[in-house]
């Protein structure tokens, strides 16, 4: 099969690439390079190119004929979006747009997106699964959400078959630590630990808030490791292959920590104090997100293989030692 990964010069999509392409997949990344990089392009060829550019979509679409596509472009700093709520969208609702189009009028009829655990905003409860009601809280999560939708409407019209995938937090690199978390600027908390163990600078860690009303005040994640997303990603391919209907599921471990949890797990896998600052809560953190992945795991027969923090933090450790 030819896969066409948009995005797949980013963290999470470049790590699919390379799970892709050991599966026997045809690979061709469609990437603006504005936040991945060239040198994660590895298991397959790259085509330079924006989602908002519909020729360069249409050029990209008439080289090969993919049998899907997979969607991992998106602008995805949740305080980024609240301050530049158009850039959002129109990277993130139109570039779908566009995509889908493009995709209809070359007759591409399977998609794979990323979509986020944001389009929950802050739920009451403590676990949550596919049920839980919608409720985005800032611009980023309610442009996955409109993606999501504007989804249902392709397959009615296009026979666009889709899976939805809301991720919980993306962490951890590849085991051979080839590839791995890269952002820059890095806002992701994991990284962000492992950066400020490197004594320069008088680094420390900023935690954004402890007056949250969880146990210790700090925020509590679902932590899931990026290869466990990719493998999900990969049966979902299989399972719209075969001929199944569109459906969305939650990405997660199903077990939350505080920050201060990975601080301590980061301390036990590195053998390093980890010195950290108290700072203002950050615009739009909820308290809590933790996932019920079960219909993942029912549905699509998939089992995480990260299923320790210690396992997840000393992948992205021995890719940050490299
Ligand atoms: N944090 C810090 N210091 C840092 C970085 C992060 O204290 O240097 C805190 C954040 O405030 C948050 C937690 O660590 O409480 C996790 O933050 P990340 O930036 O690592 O991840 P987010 O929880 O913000 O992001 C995730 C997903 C998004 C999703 C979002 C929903 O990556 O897709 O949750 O809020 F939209």
């Amino acid at each position: 099969m030819r896969i066409l990964v948009c995005g797949g010069a980013g963290y999470i999509g470049a790590h699919m690439c390379k799970i892709l392409a050991e599966n026997g997949f045809a690979v061709t990344v469609f990437d603006n390079l504005s936040t991945g990089f060239k040198k994660n392009v590895r298991w397959g060829k790259l085509i330079c190119g924006d989602l908002l550019d519909q020729a360069a979509i249409d050029t990209c679409l008439n080289q090969e004929p993919f049998d899907a596509v997979m969607h991992f472009s998106a602008l995805a700093i949740v305080s980024d979006s609240i301050t530049q709520p158009g850039k959002y969208y129109e990277n993130n609702v139109t570039g779908t747009l566009n995509l889908l189009s493009a995709m209809a009028r070359h007759g591409v009829d399977k998609f794979i997106f990323s979509s986020t655990a944001a389009v929950y905003g802050s739920p009451e409860t403590t676990t949550i699964t596919e049920e839980t009601t919608v409720n985005p809280a800032t611009p980023y999560g309610a442009s996955k959400w409109m993606a999501e939708r504007i989804l249902k409407d392709f397959e009615i019209a296009h026979k666009i078959r889709s899976v939805i995938f809301r991720y919980f937090n993306a962490a951890g690199a590849e085991p051979a630590g080839q590839i791995g978390e890269d952002h820059d600027p890095e806002t992701h908390l994991i990284p962000n630990i492992l950066q400020s163990l490197n004594g320069k600078d008088n680094n420390k860690l900023n935690i954004f808030g402890n007056d949250y009303p969880t146990p210790d005040g700090t925020c509590i994640r679902d932590y899931i490791h990026v290869n466990d997303i990719c493998q999900a990603h990969l049966s979902a391919l299989t399972y719209l292959q075969n001929g199944g209907q569109s459906d969305c599921f939650n990405i997660g471990n199903g077990n939350g920590f505080s920050i201060l949890e990975v601080i301590a797990a980061v301390e036990r896998v590195t053998g390093k104090k980890v010195e950290y600052e108290i700072k203002a809560r950050r615009e739009g953190d909820p308290a809590i997100l933790v996932a019920n992945s079960d219909k993942l795991k029912q549905r699509l027969n998939w089992q995480p293989e990260f299923t320790e923090l210690d396992q997840i933090i000393e992948t992205a450790w021995r890719y940050y030692c490299r």
